[in-house]
């Protein structure tokens, strides 16, 4: 029996990966193991717990405030040994995180097979995402199976000269997730608040924006609420302390935002699908928004996400605080732009991401 070890460490990577885990571990001709390393803690238990997965092996790495040398030296001490005793078949990573880096890193080290889901997303732009677009290429460079989202995904691997007989176009195995959370029938303290307005939702924690970068955006944000009220944000603020106090400063003491805690995937998805737009930095939330039609101005210089702006559901705004407040303050006035960027499209996939990639694992391995 071939053995596959996934490995991930934070929320998004935990979204991505748990129907994977739950697809192979159904097929039953799987030995079928899951190591998280603990980047994350409890906005990784978070996501475990809505999809019932116990984890075989827990790194458990996070330290408050950890730095990048912390993560990758963490990381890869806990599994160079557990690599060793266990050789799997093929080790799983996803994305672009430095869990993801360095366990792929590891991996190639000890001649293990390495498979990439979600390979092929580019910016080109090495510095932004910060330190995501290197940990992707770098996986990719050294990865025998890339699991490309979408076509846009494979061209970017095949132009860097990748085997085109590794790549598999798959979509992206978080509308897998999407299709177990949305449910019509949802509701939430939260969401009663909200429903006598047109609900934001935000979320905020990019690297590269941390500190005076992210006060000025969440100033701008200030200002717009301010003069619209009609409108009510909601904003899960990630558990990065200086996430937490960037929010505190610039965010608190306005009774149409309420700062609360990182929500569960389920209640992400759900106040999603309730909101009236979405402003974000965030990259899964980029690939959930178009197929629920809600607008994403993306709060970040670059995206690795064209898809969603082709199809009309992102507008890359950039991290200026001025022209956060003149873009957000436009399509809250503009109908027609609004209407324009809220039609649900599906660029992601088909909800069937994990299927095709276990039917590969069971061919090739
Ligand atoms: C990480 C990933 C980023 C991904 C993001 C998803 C890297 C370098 N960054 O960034 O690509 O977009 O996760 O959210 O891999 N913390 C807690 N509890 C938690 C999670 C975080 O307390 O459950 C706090 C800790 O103080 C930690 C800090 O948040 O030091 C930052 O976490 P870290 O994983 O280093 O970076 P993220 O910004 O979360
Ligand atoms: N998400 C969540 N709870 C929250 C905020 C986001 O479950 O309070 C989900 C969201 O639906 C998406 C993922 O977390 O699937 C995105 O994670 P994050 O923004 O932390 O990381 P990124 O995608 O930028 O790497």
């Amino acid at each position: 029996m071939k053995k596959i070890t996934l490995i991930f460490g934070t929320r998004p990577e935990a979204i991505k990966m748990c129907p994977l885990v739950s697809e192979a571990r159904s097929r039953g001709d799987f030995d079928v193991k899951v190591c998280i390393t603990g980047q994350h803690r409890q906005m990784l238990d978070q996501v475990l717990d809505v999809f019932d997965i116990r984890p075989d092996h827990d790194l458990s790495i996070m330290q408050m405030g950890q730095t990048l040398f912390d993560i990758q030296q963490r990381v890869m001490d806990g599994l160079k040994e557990l690599f060793e005793k266990e050789r799997p078949d093929i080790a799983l990573v996803h994305g672009d995180t430095t869990t993801s880096f360095a366990a792929a890193l590891t991996a190639f080290y000890l001649g293990i097979p390495v498979g990439h889901v979600e390979a092929g997303l580019r910016t080109y732009n090495i510095r932004s995402p910060f330190p995501e677009e290197f940990n992707r290429q770098a996986v990719d460079s050294i990865s025998d199976f890339l699991f490309a989202p979408t076509g846009v995904s494979r061209d970017n691997l095949l132009r860097e000269n990748k085997n085109a007989d590794r790549i598999y176009v798959t979509g992206n195995t978080v509308i897998d997730a999407l299709k177990t959370t949305v449910r019509p029938d949802y509701s939430h303290p939260h969401l009663d608040w909200a429903s006598d307005s047109r609900l934001v939702l935000l979320t905020a924690h990019r690297r590269e924006n941390l500190g005076e970068k992210m006060r000025g955006m969440f100033s701008a944000i200030r200002r717009v609420v301010d003069e619209n009220p009609d409108i009510k944000v909601i904003y899960p603020v990630h558990l990065n302390p200086l996430v937490r106090d960037s929010a505190a400063q610039e965010l608190a003491g306005c009774d149409r935002i309420r700062l609360i805690e990182p929500l569960d995937v389920l209640a992400f998805h759900n106040f999603m699908a309730a909101s009236y737009m979405v402003l974000t930095d965030s990259g899964g939330i980029q690939e959930e928004a178009p197929s629920l039609g809600k607008p994403v101005l993306v709060l970040r210089d670059t995206t690795e996400r064209p898809e969603g702006v082709a199809a009309g559901t992102l507008k890359l705004v950039g991290t200026d605080p001025g022209d956060i407040y003149r873009e957000f303050s436009e399509l809250l006035r503009n109908q027609e732009k609004y209407n324009a960027m809220s039609r649900a499209v599906n660029p992601y996939g088909d909800g069937f991401a994990s299927k095709r990639i276990v039917d590969i694992l069971e061919r090739e391995l």
